[in-house]
C-alpha cells in the first residue's frame, strides 16, 4: 500500500525529535542547541534542504537492532548563507551521543561528495561520543572515508568545522584536516586522549577543559582558531566568516558592494610609527584604516599573536592580511607565528585569494628552545608557502625588515608583485646596534655610538633596497589603502604558473 502524507509527516516528525524529548531537554540543559536548531542558526531561513533523514544505522550487535533513530546521529544536507550555497553535517548527540556509525560516516561523505561534484563549502557541526563503540570496525572504517574526503577536499572547496561537544580520539582528526576550526568556551573540547587515559599514562591531572577545551587549543596549541561563549554567537560569526570565503577553487574571491571609498586617505597612518625604533604600536590599527569599513575578520588572535592574519575585503573582494605585530615579541617571527603564517598563506593561495603583508619584523626569535625546537624547519615553511604562493602579493614595510625575516615577509625576491616601503621603514641585515657590535668589535664604547649613528644614517631607511629595485616605491602612509587597491585591481588577472609536479615537500 503507498504511504500517505500523514504517514511522510509522521516519519519527519519522528527523525526531527532525534532521541526524543529527554534528550533534548539535556542537551539544552548543557547550554548547547541540538544538531537542527545549529542548522537554523546558521542556514539562511527556509534555505535548509535535508537528505538522508531516514537513513539508520545496521548494526545488530548488543541489542542495536531494537534501538533506532532515523537520521542516525547526523542531519546531513545544503543550504545557503547570505544566498551561497554550503553543504552541512550536524552531529545530534541525542542520538546514541552523535557517535559516528558506518551509515553515519556514509551520510557526511555523501555530502562532502556532493560539494565537491558542485564546488562549494562544507561546514561540520561536530558534536560527538567518538566512533560508534558497539559497530566496533565498521565506524573505523567510516571514519576513514570522512578523513580520505578531507584530504582530497583539501584546496577544493573550503571546509570549516564548529566544535560544539565532545570530539575525542581519532575523531580529533576530521576537523584538524579542515581549514578552520572555531570552538565554544566551556562547552565543546578535542583531545586525542582523554583526562582519564592521561592520568593512567602519564601521571599527570588534568581536566577536559585544561587539556582540550576551547581556552587550550584557540591560545596554547593553536589547534583551533577562534573560540565564542556560546552556539550562537559561534553560528552567527560563521555566517559572516563565510561571506569572505570563495565557493571553490574554481569560483572568483566574493564581492560585496561597498561606500568606502578606495582612494580613502588616512593622514594619522602618517604618524602610526613612534619616532623610537624600540617603541611599538598596534599593527591592527593599519589593517583596519586600510580595509573596507574597518572590517577584519582575524584568525587565531590570541595564538601567536606576533603575527596577525585574517581576512579582510578591498573594494568589496576578499584579501588575506598577513602582518608582524610590533606588540607581541616585538613581531620577532618565532615557531608558532611561521606556522599560523605559513598555513594561512597556503589557504589564500589554494583558493586565489590575494595576499596583502605588513612588515615590522626585526628577525627570527633567538632562543635555545627555539632552536631544539625546530625553528629552522618551522620558519622555513613561511618562507616556502610565500614562495611557491602565486596569488596577488603586495607587500608594505612599515618598520624593520631585518634579516632572514625580510626575505621571508613576501619580498621581492619570492616574487612579491608589488613591494612598498613607508619611509620609516629600515631594511638591513640587522639592526643597527647588533651590527655594529659585530663588525666593529673592540672598539671603544664612543666609537662604537659613533659607527651605530653611521650605520643607522646609512641603512636605517628604504632608499637601499628602493635604489636596487627591491622596494618599488617608497609610499605615504596616510596613501596605503590608496596604492593597495590600485596594485589590487592591476593584479587582478594575473597568471603565473609554478613548474609541473605531483605536489611540492614542503618542511613539515
Ligand atoms: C555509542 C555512545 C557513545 C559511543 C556516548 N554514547 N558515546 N554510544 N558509542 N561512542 C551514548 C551513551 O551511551 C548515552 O546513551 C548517550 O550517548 C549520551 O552519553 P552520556 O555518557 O550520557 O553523555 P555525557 O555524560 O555528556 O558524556 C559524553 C561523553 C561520554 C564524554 C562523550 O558519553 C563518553 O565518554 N563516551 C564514550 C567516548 C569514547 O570512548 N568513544 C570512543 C572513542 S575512540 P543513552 O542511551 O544513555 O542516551 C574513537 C576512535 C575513533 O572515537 C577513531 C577514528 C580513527
Amino acid at each position: 500500500m503507498a504511504t500517505t502524507i500523514d504517514e511522510l509527516e509522521k516519519r519527519r516528525e519522528a527523525a526531527r525529535m532525534g532521541g526524543g524529548q529527554k534528550r533534548i531537554d539535556a542537551q539544552h540543559a548543557k547550554g548547547r542547541l541540538t544538531a537542527r536548531e545549529r542548522l537554523t542558526v546558521l542556514l539562511d531561513p527556509d534555505s535548509f534542504e535535508e537528505v538522508d533523514m531516514y537513513v539508520e544505522h545496521n548494526c545488530v550487535d548488543f541489542g542495536m537492532e531494537s534501538q533506532k533513530f532515523p537520521g542516525d546521529g547526523v542531519v546531513t544536507g545544503s543550504g545557503t548563507i547570505n544566498g551561497r550555497l554550503v553543504y552541512v553535517f550536524a552531529q545530534d548527540f541525542t542520538v546514541f551521543g552523535g557517535s559516528l556509525s558506518e551509515r553515519h560516516a556514509q551520510k557526511i561523505c555523501k555530502i562532502m561528495d556532493a560539494a565537491m561534484k558542485v564546488g562549494a563549502p562544507v561546514i561540520g557541526l561536530n558534536d560527538s561520543g567518538g566512533a560508534r563503540i558497539q559497530e566496533g570496525v565498521a565506524s573505523l572504517g567510516g571514519y576513514a572515508e570522512v578523513f580520505q574526503r578531507n584530504v582530497l577536499a583539501s584546496g577544493v572547496v573550503p571546509q570549516l568545522s564548529l566544535i560544539m561537544g565532545p570530539c575525542a580520539g581519532g575523531a580529533v582528526y576530521s576537523p584538524a584536516m579542515t581549514d578552520f576550526i572555531f570552538m565554544v568556551k566551556d562547552s565543546s573540547y578535542m583531545f586525542v586522549t582523554g583526562p582519564d587515559v592521561v592520568k593512567t599514562v602519564t601521571n599527570e591531572v588534568v581536566t577536559q577543559e585544561e587539556l582540550g577545551g576551547a581556552i587550550t587549543h584557540t591560545q596554547k596549541s593553536g589547534v583551533a582558531d577562534v573560540a565564542f561563549e556560546n552556539d550562537i554567537d559561534a553560528l552567527l560569526a560563521t555566517r559572516e566568516f563565510f561571506d569572505f570565503l570563495p565557493l571553490s577553487n574554481r569560483h572568483d574571491v566574493p564581492e560585496r558592494p561597498t561606500e568606502d571609498r578606495w582612494d580613502r586617505i588616512e593622514e594619522s597612518l602618517d604618524t602610526l610609527v613612534p619616532p623610537s625604533a624600540a617603541t611599538p604600536y598596534d599593527m591592527h590599527e593599519l589593517i583596519r584604516k586600510v580595509a573596507d569599513e574597518g572590517d577584519f575578520f582575524e584568525l587565531q588572535p590570541k595564538h601567536a599573536a606576533n603575527i596577525i592574519v585574517g581576512f579582510a575585503r578591498i573594494e568589496g573582494r576578499t584579501v588575506g592580511i598577513v602582518a608582524n605585530q610590533p606588540m607581541v615579541l616585538a613581531g620577532c617571527l618565532d615557531i608558532n607565528s611561521s606556522k599560523k603564517g605559513a598555513r594561512f598563506v597556503r589557504f589564500c593561495d589554494a583558493f586565489d585569494i590575494p595576499i596583502v603583508t605588513f612588515v615590522d619584523v626585526p628577525g627570527f626569535l633567538p632562543g635555545v628552545g627555539q632552536e631544539h625546537h625546530g625553528i629552522i624547519k618551522h620558519g622555513a615553511k613561511l618562507l616556502f608557502a610565500y614562495a611557491e604562493a602565486t596569488v596577488p602579493k603586495i607587500t608594505v614595510i612599515t618598520r624593520k625588515a631585518y634579516g632572514g625575516a625580510y626575505d621571508v615577509m613576501a619580498s621581492k625576491h619570492l616574487r612579491g608583485d608589488l613591494n612598498y616601503a613607508w619611509p620609516t621603514a629600515e631594511i638591513a641585515v640587522m639592526g643597527a646596534k647588533g651590527a655594529v657590535e659585530i663588525i666593529f668589535r673592540g672598539q671603544t664604547a664612543e666609537e662604537q655610538a659613533e659607527r651605530t649613528r653611521e650605520y643607522e644614517e646609512r641603512f636605517a631607511n628604504p632608499f637601499v633596497a628602493a635604489s636596487k629595485g627591491f622596494i618599488d616605491e617608497v609610499i605615504y602612509p596616510h596613501s596605503t589603502r590608496k596604492r593597495v587597491a590600485l596594485g589590487l585591481r592591476k593584479l587582478r588577472d594575473k597568471a603565473l604558473e609554478n613548474p609541473w609536479k605531483k605536489h611540492d615537500n614542503i618542511p613539515l
